[in-house]
């Protein structure tokens, strides 16, 4: 099948399609993206935080960004998914790091293009509202697709102190929607919207012509968007298991404090639902880890592993004399 493409996008959103998106930083997740069918694989600059232990995503760098990008196109067109009946390639976006387009349009150009060059991306998602209007414009007129990320804004989780839902009062909505919709008109094709009330979100999808892909955002969107390692558990789920508190549950209904994306702390925002967990029966992917690497440690230590014939080959007796 031909590659997802902008235009797949839109008719998704046009044919009432949920978009499904996740994000990817590694070879291994390429390969399940290509493999579950993903629409949209996102290198999100989440990288920083789940894959890279930064603090935040102000620590990620163009050339790290782009490195990242590399693996996850390998993956996602590697040989071991050729053949018949195989899912199409998803559109590939990334995120521009953060800084890497505040001195100019000039500066931000440079560095959608690495992305796109060097690092094998079909477009860009930049964090932001009217003051990237210019940048979008540049990239769109030039045919560079564009994903707006407006809501949360992770990257500027220092001036606002913290991360914490958007558009509650009727002043920030508005100026939510004002910028989705200057975004809209400079030729954003998509736009993720992340952590604002659900109703907020509902109203942004009927009043642009982007798919809207939320996180955080609720049920009305024209897509849905994930952290990988937020559906597997697998960083929440060490925090758990090492905290000495078991199996972290797959129940958020609890009225969490407000989300602290990717942040390290034992329980996932509300908005996270771990998919592993529900679907295996409780395990997480992180506690299988440190299950299974805690079995390994025990079994060499014990001299369980490997075992003799099982795990071990043989010499044919007249080849072990003559070596003798
Ligand atoms: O960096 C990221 O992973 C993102 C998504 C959560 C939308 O921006
Ligand atoms: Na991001």
């Amino acid at each position: 099948p031909p590659p997802k493409t902008v235009h797949y996008i839109a008719e998704m959103k046009r044919r009432g399609q949920a978009i499904t998106v996740l994000t990817a930083y590694d070879y291994p997740t390429a390969l399940a993206h290509r493999s579950a069918d993903i629409d949209i694989c996102l290198i999100g600059d989440s990288l920083a935080n789940v894959g890279l232990g930064h603090g935040s995503t102000q620590r990620l760098s163009v050339p790290a960004m782009v490195h990242h990008i590399q693996t996850v196109v390998r993956g996602l067109s590697s040989p071991l998914l050729s053949g018949e009946g195989r899912p199409a390639l998803p559109l590939v976006i990334a995120d521009m790091p953060f800084g890497s387009f505040f001195a100019s349009v000039e500066e931000g150009v440079k560095n959608a293009l690495a992305l796109i060059k060097e690092g094998g991306a079909d477009g860009v998602k930049i964090e932001g509202g009217q003051e990237i209007v210019p940048l979008v414009e540049r990239l769109t007129d030039f045919g560079i697709p564009v994903m707006a990320h407006i809501g949360l804004q992770p990257q500027r989780a220092a001036a606002l102190s913290g991360l914490t839902l958007r558009g509650r009062t009727a002043e920030q909505a508005i100026s939510i929607v004002r910028d989705a919709r200057a975004l809209d008109r400079a030729g954003c094709f998509a736009g993720v919207v992340e952590c604002v009330p659900n109703k907020v979100a509902k109203e942004i999808s009927e009043r642009v012509g982007f798919a809207t892909i939320g996180i955080g955002a609720g049920p009305a969107t024209d897509g849905q968007v994930l952290v990988i390692n937020d559906i597997l558990g697998d960083l929440t789920g060490p925090a758990h298991v090492l905290a000495g508190l078991g199996e972290p549950t797959s129940d958020h209904s609890s009225n969490m404090p407000l989300p602290l994306p990717h942040a390290e702390t034992p329980r996932p925002p509300k908005f996270v639902r771990n998919f592993a967990a529900q679907a295996t029966g409780g395990a997480t992917l992180g506690s299988i880890r440190i299950a299974a690497v805690r079995a390994y440690v025990a079994a060499v230590r014990n001299r369980d592993f490997p075992n003799e014939d099982v795990e071990g080959y043989k010499i044919k007796r007249e080849e072990l004399e003559l070596f003798r």
